[in-house]
């Protein structure tokens, strides 16, 4: 049975990308059977690791508008994972999206037959609360929700995303539970801005699970269209083991993480 993560935060540039495909990169190094599945339009996931345009005769657009079965689309052993890819037309099924019954729950039924094919489905998503987003989050067991340390409205999107979770979890998944899980990037010390900003999430009930240090060469990484933690010369092994770290204890499910939808809720729990 596999367990589905949904890197998800409304706000683009927070680092979403970057944590989906080093989660993915990292589990499977450790073993796991995992599938890094792209649902951005703008398809920085799948650009990133290294798969082309070219080489897509089938996206999942094919899957989400055309119902063709996820396994017809998956290209295996990329970097030791296997990926969904998406492409620009993307943008175009999520419009025709709204006209279809279930429109929300498409992607959990198309990852359906594959859950006992991997360990971890991990799902990246456009920096909106879209129907494509939403897809992502009523498929999902655990939600990872980057935010940068760079942004003083992070509290305020993470409120946001949480009070759609509980519209998802109580409309379209019939009350089953998801944990959310908050994810430092973009972190530094010095920076007194990133002091106030975790004051911030402190005073809106939001615990970091883990932070990932500001380094340029992970943003240098996005272009080498190789996972960062699978990078061997890179310099900044520090956010690589931050990377690495998160990844591990999120598998494992001991990152800290708010239960949405349970009665149990505001306790924390791992995820
Ligand atoms: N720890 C980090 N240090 C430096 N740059 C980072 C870090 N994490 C992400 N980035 C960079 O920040 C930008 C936004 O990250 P990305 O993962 O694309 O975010 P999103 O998917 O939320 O838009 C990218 O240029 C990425 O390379
Ligand atoms: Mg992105």
């Amino acid at each position: 049975m596999s367990t589905i993560y949904a890197v998800a935060n409304q706000k683009g540039g927070v680092g979403k990308t970057t944590t989906a495909i080093n989660i993915a990169a990292t589990a499977a190094a450790d073993g796991a059977k995992v599938l890094l599945v792209d649902v951005d339009p703008q398809f920085a996931a799948t650009r990133q690791v290294g798969v082309s345009y070219g080489d897509l005769p089938l996206t999942i657009v094919d899957v989400l508008a055309r119902d063709v079965p996820a396994a017809n689309v998956i290209i295996h052993d990329v970097h030791g994972f296997d990926v969904l890819p998406a492409r620009r037309d993307l943008k175009d099924v999520a419009l025709a999206l709204v006209q279809a019954l279930g429109r929300e729950s498409v992607l959990r039924l198309a990852l359906d037959p594959l859950a006992d094919e991997y360990d971890a489905i991990v799902i990246d998503t456009p920096p909106d609360l879209g129907l494509l987003t939403v897809n992502a989050l009523v498929a999902a067991d655990v939600v990872v929700a980057p935010v940068s340390a760079e942004d003083e409205g992070a509290a305020q999107g993470v409120l946001e995303l949480r009070a759609t979770l509980h519209q998802v979890v109580d409309r379209l998944r019939a009350g089953k539970p998801i944990r959310l899980v908050t994810l430092m990037t973009r972190w530094s010390d010095d920076r007194a801005q990133a002091g106030d900003m975790s004051d911030a999430l402190a005073g809106a009930d939001i615990s970091v699970a883990a932070r990932v240090k500001l380094r340029v060469d992970v943003q240098k990484a996005a272009g080498r269209r190789t996972p960062f933690v699978l990078q061997h010369d890179r310099a900044a092994r520090d956010a690589a083991d931050q990377l690495q770290d998160f990844a591990r204890e999120l598998v494992a499910g001991d990152a800290t993480a708010q239960v949405i939808g349970d009665a149990t809720e505001n306790t924390e729990a791992a995820a």
